[in-house]
C-alpha cells in the first residue's frame, strides 16, 4: 500500500505514489485490460405526471474509464444516472448493462453515492460494517483500509453524523467502494465541499477508475471533468445533445448549448 504524500491516506489500489499531479490526458487512465461495462442506452425516456423529463436518448457508454455527465441545472442529468444505476425506472426504452437488462441482484456490482450523503446514525466504523454486512459480500474490502484510503481511521469510533461534510462524504465513498462494485455512480458527489476536501474524492476516484472500476459521474464543474473524464455526455432540455471524447468536447465542443456552458454564459437558442 502507498501513502499520498499529502494527506494521510493510503492507496489501496494505485501501483504508483501519488505525487500531487493530474494525469496529463484523461484517456490515459483507462485500464483496458479491466473487464469492460458496456452500457447502451436504447431509446430511453422518463415521463413523470404528464411531463417529460428525459426522452430520445440513444447511446454507447466507454466500457472502461470516467464518463460525465454535463448541463445547465434541471436538463435531466440527475434523473439520468438513475436510469442508469436502474434506481428509477424508464418509461420508454431500456438500459442494457454488457448486452443484459440488469436484475436487482446484478446491481449488487455497483454503487452510487450522492451529493448529500446518506448515512445511519452510528459509528464510521459501524457505517461499513451495516453495508458490508447487507450486501453478504463474500470477499469485501477490510473495513480499517477503507477507512484508511478515506483517512478517517481516528474517527471510526466517533458518531457519523458528527463529521465535518468532506469527511461525511468520505466515509459514503468508502461505504460504495466496500464491496468492490465494478460500477461506481457519482451524482455531484463533490460539489458542497471544499477544494481539499473535493481533491481528495477525485483522488480515490481516479485511483479506482485505474483499478479498473467503471465510473460515471454528474457534475457541474467543467475542470473537475476536464481533469478526470474520459468522455462527456452533455444534456440539455432532457436529452443528449453531445457525446464526444473529453479532449474534444473541452477544446471544441459541437452543440450551442455546451459552448454557452463553458463559456459560463446562459444559453438562448433565440440569441
Ligand atoms: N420525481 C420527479 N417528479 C417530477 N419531476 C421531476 C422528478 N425528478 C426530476 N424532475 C424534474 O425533471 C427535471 C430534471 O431533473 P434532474 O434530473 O434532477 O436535473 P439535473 O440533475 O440536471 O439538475 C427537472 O425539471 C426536475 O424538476
Ligand atoms: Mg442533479
Amino acid at each position: 500500500m502507498h501513502k499520498s504524500p499529502d494527506s494521510n491516506i493510503v492507496n489501496l489500489n494505485a501501483t504508483e505514489t501519488n505525487n500531487g499531479k493530474r494525469r496529463p490526458t484523461p484517456a490515459s487512465n483507462k485500464n483496458e485490460k479491466a473487464p469492460a461495462n458496456q452500457f447502451d442506452l436504447v431509446e430511453l425516456g422518463c415521463t413523470i405526471s404528464g411531463k417529460v423529463i428525459l426522452q430520445n436518448i440513444n447511446i454507447s457508454l466507454k466500457p472502461h474509464g470516467i464518463s460525465a455527465i454535463m448541463g445547465f441545472n434541471g436538463a435531466g442529468k440527475s434523473m439520468l444516472l438513475k436510469l442508469i444505476h436502474g434506481i428509477a425506472t424508464p418509461t420508454n426504452g431500456h438500459v442494457r448493462w454488457n448486452q443484459q437488462v440488469p436484475t436487482r441482484e446484478h446491481r449488487l456490482n455497483q454503487a452510487m453515492v450522492f451529493q448529500k450523503p446518506v448515512l445511519l446514525r452510528r459509528s464510521v466504523k459501524a457505517n461499513i460494517d451495516f453495508v458490508i454486512k447487507q450486501r453478504k459480500h463474500r470477499d469485501p474490502l477490510n473495513r480499517n483500509a477503507l477507512l484508511a484510503m478515506v483517512g478517517l481511521v481516528d474517527k471510526a469510533t466517533q458518531a457519523a453524523r458528527l463529521l465535518s461534510g468532506g469527511e461525511q462524504q468520505r466515509l459514503a465513498l468508502a461505504r460504495a467502494l466496500a464491496c468492490k462494485p465494478s460500477v461506481l455512480f457519482l451524482d455531484e458527489a463533490t460539489a458542497s465541499l471544499d477544494s481539499a476536501s473535493a481533491a481528495i474524492i477525485e483522488d480515490i476516484v481516479e485511483r479506482e477508475s485505474r483499478a479498473g472500476t467503471k465510473i460515471i459521474m454528474v457534475t457541474h464543474d467543467a475542470a473537475q471533468a476536464a481533469r478526470l473524464s474520459d468522455e462527456v455526455i452533455f444534456m440539455h432540455g432532457g436529452t443528449v445533445v453531445e457525446h464526444s471524447n473529453s479532449q474534444s468536447f473541452f477544446t471544441t465542443p459541437s452543440s450551442a448549448p455546451a459552448k454557452a456552458y463553458l463559456e459560463g454564459r446562459l444559453y438562448n437558442p433565440n440569441r
